[in-house]
């Protein structure tokens, strides 16, 4: 079987993808960059011994969504396994002064994954099998001023999943929604987190394999972020608005 990694560069994509390499797995790398995608492919089927291979998207480029999915279709009928980890921080500063860095957060995290997923979705429902996996966050849990654009855009998204997995489940298919906590990769760099907290590339990868080969609907990685969501929903509006987050 195989799997479909959309944002190859990040490395919560490659430590996941690793699991499905060492499983025997075809990977097939998609991202935007013309050498990372080949690079990751290159390396992978020689440490796994398993076939690999690098497609090129751009989670903006709308209209080359289509013929990517054909394509990779084309070559991969036995494709089974999608995981997709597009996502873009942004500045949430910037993005309300600046209506370009706001749309491309969006965008990002919500319009490109949601091209992408209906394409899956058609092909995946006509044969009855399939399993999408989607990296939101637990910042679309609950809008705070630190980064109410990017949270909206994964709150967005965590809706979408769970009304593409409840169109999805009498084909057969999975639609898994995957809600990071804070991860050490170049998107959360520099930040000043509180290191108890910040997981792994490599265990959030092992949750995420562990999730799709299950096919778990929602889960919270790591655990624990299931907790301290709930917390930070449960605190009433009037309250939660006078807090500093
Ligand atoms: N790190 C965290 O604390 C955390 C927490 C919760 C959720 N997440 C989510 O986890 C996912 C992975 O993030 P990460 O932490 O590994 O950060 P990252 O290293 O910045 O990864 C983001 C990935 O998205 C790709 N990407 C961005 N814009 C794209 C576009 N227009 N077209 C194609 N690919 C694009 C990037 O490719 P390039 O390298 O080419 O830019 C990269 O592969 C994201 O969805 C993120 O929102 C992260």
């Amino acid at each position: 079987m195989s799997l479909l990694v959309l944002g190859a560069n990040s490395l919560i994509a490659q430590a996941a993808a690793a699991h499905f390499a060492e499983a025997g797995h075809e990977i097939i790398f998609g991202g935007r960059k013309q050498d990372e995608p080949e690079k990751y492919a290159n390396d992978f089927s020689i440490r796994y011994k398993t076939k690999c291979r690098a497609e090129y998207i751009d989670a903006l480029d709308y209209p080359s969504h289509k013929k990517f999915i054909e394509d990779v279709l084309a070559k991969t009928p036995d494709l089974e396994y999608v995981l997709i980890v597009f996502g873009y921080l942004g500045t949430q500063e910037k993005a309300q002064s600046d209506f370009t860095e706001a749309r491309r957060i969006i965008d990002t995290n919500f319009t490109g994954v949601v091209s992408v997923c209906e394409l899956l979705a058609a092909e995946f429902e006509s044969v009855k099998k399939g399993n999408i996996a989607v990296i939101s966050s637990v910042a679309g849990d609950r809008g705070r001023q630190s980064n109410y654009m990017y949270g909206s855009a994964k709150g967005g998204l965590t809706v979408y999943l769970s009304g593409l997995r409840n169109r999805l489940f009498k084909s057969g298919v999975n639609v898994l929604t995957i809600k990071p906590g804070f991860v050490n990769t170049p998107m959360t760099y520099g930040m000043p987190l509180p290191k108890p907290l910040v997981a792994s590339p490599e265990k959030v990868g092992k949750d995420i394999y562990k999730a799709m080969i299950k096919r778990k609907s929602v889960i919270y990685t790591p655990f624990f972020w299931r907790w301290i969501m709930l917390i930070i929903t449960s605190v009433p509006e009037f309250m939660f608005k006078k807090l500093k987050l």
